[in-house]
C-alpha cells in the first residue's frame, strides 16, 4: 500500500465537501482532512452519524467542521443549488470536493432487477453527483488548485454479473470524470481522477459479502495516505486519471502538458 508522510498542516485553509462523510471511508476521510488542518463540510444522510462525527472533529480541531444532513435519494436539482450557495456564505471558494456517498442496490441479474432500486442507485450514485458537482463549479473554480475525487469501484470499470445499478452507476461516474477532466484540463485549474478504494471493512463492503470476515479487509485508515496525496500539490499533475488506491504509484502519471 502507497504511504506518503503527509505534514500535519498540509490542508490548513482549504475548505473540502465531502460526501458519505457519516460512516465508512467517507467519515475517515473528514476526521483526517480535519486532523491536516481543513474546513470540513460533511454530508451524510444520518444526522445522529453525522454528529458524532462532528463531536469527534470538534474535539480536534474546533470550529472548522459544518454538518448538513441530505437524503440524495429525493433531492431535486434546487436543493443542490441551495446547498452550495449556503456554502457559499461561509466559504470564499472550494479546494476539495470528495464524491463519495453511494449505495449498493441488489445484486440480482438485469433480468429481474427492481426498476425503483435501480432508479434510487442511479440517483443516489449517479444525480447526485452531477448535480452537486454542477453546483459547485463556480466555487470549485475560484480555489488556486482545487481537486474534485469521484469515488468509483472495481466494477465501474469492469462488468460484473449481478452488480446491477450499482456497477453501471460506477461506469457512468467514470465517464463524467472523464468528460470534465478534458473540458478542464486546460481552461481551469481545477484536478480531476476518479478513486477505486477496493475492498475496505465499512458498512457496504459487509452488505455485499456477508459471508466474508471483515477483519480480513483492509481499514478505511489505511487508504489515507492515498487521498492526502491526491489533494497534495505533489499531485497537481495526476489529472484525468482512473486510479486503483491499493496500486497507486504516483510515479505512473507524467506531468500535464508533455
Ligand atoms: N467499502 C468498499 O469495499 C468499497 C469498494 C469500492 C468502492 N467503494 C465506494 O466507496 C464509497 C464509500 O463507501 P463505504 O464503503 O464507505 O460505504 P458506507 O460505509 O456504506 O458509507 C456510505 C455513505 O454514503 C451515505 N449515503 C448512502 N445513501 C445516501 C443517500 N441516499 N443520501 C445521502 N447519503 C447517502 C451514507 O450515509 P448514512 O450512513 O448516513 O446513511 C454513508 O455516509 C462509495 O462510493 C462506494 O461505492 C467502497
Amino acid at each position: 500500500m502507497f504511504d506518503f508522510d503527509a505534514p500535519a498542516n498540509l490542508l490548513e485553509n482549504k475548505s473540502i465537501l465531502i460526501t458519505g462523510a457519516s460512516d465508512g471511508i467517507g467519515k475517515c476521510c473528514a476526521t483526517t482532512f480535519a486532523k491536516h488542518g481543513a474546513n470540513v463540510v460533511l454530508l451524510g444522510r444520518s444526522l445522529e452519524k453525522l454528529e458524532s462525527v462532528y463531536d469527534e472533529i470538534e474535539a480536534i480541531n474546533p470550529g472548522k467542521v459544518i454538518i448538513q444532513p441530505v437524503n440524495f435519494s429525493s433531492m431535486h436539482e434546487t436543493d443542490y443549488q441551495g446547498l452550495v450557495k449556503s456554502l457559499a456564505e461561509n466559504f470564499d471558494c472550494l479546494d476539495g470536493l470528495i464524491l463519495n456517498a453511494g449505495m449498493l442496490g441488489l445484486r440480482v441479474p438485469i433480468e429481474f432487477y427492481p426498476s425503483d432500486i435501480w432508479q434510487e442507485t442511479i440517483n443516489v450514485n449517479v444525480n447526485s453527483v452531477f448535480h452537486l458537482l454542477k453546483a459547485s463549479l463556480p466555487l470549485l473554480k475560484l480555489s488556486k488548485d482545487a481537486r474534485v475525487l469521484f469515488i468509483s469501484s472495481g466494477v465501474g470499470r469492469k462488468g460484473r454479473a449481478h452488480w446491477g445499478a450499482y456497477a453501471v452507476s460506477k461506469f457512468a461516474i467514470e465517464g463524467l470524470m472523464q468528460t470534465l477532466a478534458d473540458e478542464l484540463e486546460k481552461t481551469s485549474a481545477i484536478r480531476i481522477n476518479s478513486l477505486n478504494p477496493g475492498a475496505t471493512k465499512t458498512t457496504m463492503r459487509q452488505a455485499a459479502y456477508p459471508a466474508e470476515d471483515p477483519d480480513a479487509q483492509p481499514t478505511p485508515k489505511s487508504l489515507m495516505p492515498v487521498y492526502l496525496y491526491l489533494l497534495s500539490k505533489q499531485a497537481k499533475s495526476i489529472h484525468g486519471q482512473a486510479i486503483d488506491a491499493k496500486e497507486f504509484d504516483p510515479d505512473k502519471y507524467l506531468p500535464l502538458s508533455q
